[in-house]
């Protein structure tokens, strides 16, 4: 049996070699059937390798948060910029043009709310894989609370969601939840980012943190990172940046995306760090120069 306390001497993350993919480049996917690396390979654009996923789940938990007022008005302006949307099926239904051609991550999860002081009980099913199969998901996406009282219920809940996943081809997407009382240092993401793989997430949601190269190498299946609370556009920039260029697949934002003084010029900002490489100082610029295109095209002459 593994020592519970874990094996502190770990090391030897090979940063210098990529990743082994054995013929398919999403990360850990090369022993998938068919269906789901098509479904990955429409999440994880071909060109980079990765992906910009549009979330905007957060009314599950908290309500209409800022810049999610009016999902109707809010969001359709930014889908032509990303990649996928992750979205609860309410949201999507109820907001969302169904001809909207970008795949889809649907949150199947409820959680405790806002209204909790502490939301990492965990909660249970939100949407079945019949419901999510006739919404024409192309993932699933299950929060799990590491090292918190929610920690079992989740972590079987995420097993249970990528069993029905895999009976129909769909891939899920493990999210690391932080929260009041949980660590956000490399040694929690290195356990929580490989616990969620080895339960058979294909991908995982996590955090950027100091010592993230690592966390990335040792993960098996690819990582996207959440961009957390708002911070100023050129420094969700830089994360996004070193993210990236650290070994995450791409991203998974939105409060920085949504909450921005302007939405559309930073979701495009974040797309051309993602797929271009751009340096958080060109992507910058990049944002500065559509925000003050787009004040100009707005003023009556
Ligand atoms: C987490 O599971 C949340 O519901 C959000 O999807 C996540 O936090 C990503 O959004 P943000 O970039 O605002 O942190």
């Amino acid at each position: 049996m593994a020592d519970p306390t874990g094996d502190n001497s770990a090391k030897n993350y090979h940063l210098d070699r990529p990743p082994v993919n054995e013929g398919f480049y999403v990360k850990g996917a090369a022993h998938l059937d068919w269906g789901m690396k098509n479904r990955l390979a429409r999440i994880f654009r071909p060109g980079s390798g990765r992906t910009v996923m549009l979330a905007f789940d957060h009314g599950y938990i908290m309500g209409p948060t800022a810049g999610l007022e009016r999902l109707d008005l809010n969001i359709p302006p930014l889908i032509e910029h990303v990649d996928v949307l992750m979205a609860t099926r309410g949201a999507l239904k109820s907001s969302i043009p169904p001809t909207q051609p970008k795949a889809v991550c649907l949150r199947i999860n409820y959680d405790a709310t806002v209204l909790f002081d502490d939301l990492s009980q965990g909660g249970g099913i939100a949407c079945d894989i019949v419901n999510a199969v006739r919404m024409n998901a192309g993932a699933l996406a299950v929060q799990t609370f590491v090292g918190a009282p929610g920690e079992k219920n989740s972590l079987e809940l995420l097993a249970r969601t990528v069993d029905a996943g895999a009976d129909h081809g769909l891939p899920t997407l493990g999210v690391v939840a932080v929260g009041k009382n949980l660590l956000r240092d490399e040694k929690f993401f290195l356990l929580a980012t490989r616990l969620l793989a080895e339960t058979g997430a294909q991908i995982v949601k996590s955090y950027y943190c100091p010592g993230f190269e690592r966390v990335a190498a040792a993960c098996p299946v690819p990582i996207v990172i959440a961009g957390g609370k708002k911070v100023p556009e050129n420094e969700a920039l830089g994360l996004c940046h070193r993210a990236v260029s650290e070994g995450a697949a791409g991203v998974d934002m939105g409060r920085n995306i949504f909450q921005s003084e302007n939405p559309l010029a930073m979701v495009q900002a974040v797309a051309k760090v993602v797929h271009e490489n751009f340096t958080a100082k060109e992507a910058f610029q990049f944002y500065q120069d559509l925000a003050a295109g787009g004040k100009k095209r707005g003023r009556k002459s």
